[in-house]
């Protein structure tokens, strides 16, 4: 399955070559290719903040590889670069609140500054960690594609409708996807006869994102509007709901993008199976339950115009960018970890004591 993921791999969005950072823009697709060059850990902040790059898991490697851009910056100032560093953390922390990847991979960073020896060039072994957080997350996605499957495959070995929410590809992650990866290896095992993919109103992941990607590889897939979910459970006889994740809390509460809770709410309320995939980098053992998740609220205008044109009365807007998925309603998350079934908090703790399963 490995081999055959990685052979099936076409889209990466996350490019460090030579010291310099480069990112696909993902505001321009499916419409445009265009990679954007960062030599700033502010223009990558900037980068997080204006959604070039997004997606939880892509978020905290793209602010690995901002801090090592600004370690270079420190260092090459000369006094003391440590002390001067902190300005780059915080700004890169400041990009976004929910997802809590960037966060893990900054306090990974900081982690290995701290570990420097006397004497040691720190560029190097920064730079170092940086890649490795992004290998790490692609060697993560490739496991949970293989358990995501054996998952789908335990309740029905045929081909099925399964519905997903929001952009978790590879345009999302450091390669393959979470949620998308499992949807891309259940493909190649013959289990899709369709996905179908919510536009993800209001930023349109599903629409722009998910169904390029999918539709790149040849699976098959339809396009519907996120207030469909519930009517295509009734008439389609969905088997799953898979999506991704932005924070998982210690009791197995899931942040995802806005419009995930209705879609568990549903499933439940039809007997459709519903999985979260994420690595562990997205589960937040410091926090007891979803409600101490922040959830970033965008600009209006994302609701209010379309490409810029006004298209709403003169109102305000209300834009929540994630909700809070309780655990009960979830009937498994899969991480590189393994899985866990009808997550609670002994559970997910069991889970983060074990080690990767690769
Ligand atoms: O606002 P975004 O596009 O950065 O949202 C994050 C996400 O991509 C999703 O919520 C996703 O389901 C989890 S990240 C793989």
């Amino acid at each position: 399955m490995r081999e055959r993921l990685l052979a099936a791999e076409r889209v990466t969005a996350i490019d460090w070559r030579k010291g310099t950072l480069r990112l696909l823009d993902q505001r321009l697709l499916p419409l445009e290719e265009t990679w954007l060059s960062y030599e700033t850990a502010e223009g990558v902040a900037d980068a997080i903040r204006q959604m070039v790059v997004r997606g939880a898991p892509a978020i905290g490697i793209a602010a690995a590889y901002g801090l090592v851009l600004g370690l270079r910056a420190r260092v090459a100032a000369g006094g003391d670069w440590r002390a001067a560093l902190e300005d780059d953390f915080t700004v890169l922390a400041e990009s976004r609140p929910t997802a809590v990847n960037l966060f893990w991979a900054l306090n990974r960073m900081r982690d290995r500054l701290e570990r420097l020896k006397p004497g040691e060039d720190p560029l190097p072994l920064l730079e170092a960690e940086a890649v490795a957080i992004h290998e790490s997350d692609r060697e993560a996605n490739l496991t949970m594609a293989q358990l995501g499957v054996d998952l789908i495959r335990k309740h029905h070995g045929g081909p099925q409708k399964i519905l997903t929410h929001c952009n978790t590809g590879a345009l999302a992650t450091g390669g393959f996807g979470t949620a998308l990866g499992v949807l891309r290896a259940a493909h190649l095992e013959g289990l899709i006869e369709r996905v179908y993919a919510d536009e993800t109103r209001p930023w349109l992941q599903g629409a722009r994102l998910t169904a390029w990607e999918l539709a790149n590889e040849g699976v098959p897939v339809t396009l519907n509007v996120d207030a469909a979910a519930a009517h295509l459970m009734k008439t389609e006889s969905i088997t799953w709901v898979i999506v991704g994740a932005d924070r998982i809390t210690a009791n197995g509460d899931v942040a995802n993008k806005i419009g995930t809770y209705q879609l568990a709410v549903t499933a439940m309320h039809h007997g459709v199976r519903f999985m979260v995939v994420a690595p562990s980098s997205t589960i937040d053992m410091g926090l007891e339950s979803g409600e101490d998740i922040p959830i970033e609220e965008r600009d209006g205008r994302e609701l209010l115009e379309i490409g810029g044109k006004r298209v709403a009365a003169e109102v305000e807007a209300f834009n929540p960018v994630f909700d809070v998925t309780p655990a009960d309603l979830i009937d498994a998350i899969v991480t590189e970890r393994g899985v866990v079934e009808r997550p609670d908090t002994e559970r997910m703790a069991q889970l983060m004591s074990r080690k990767r399963l690769h």
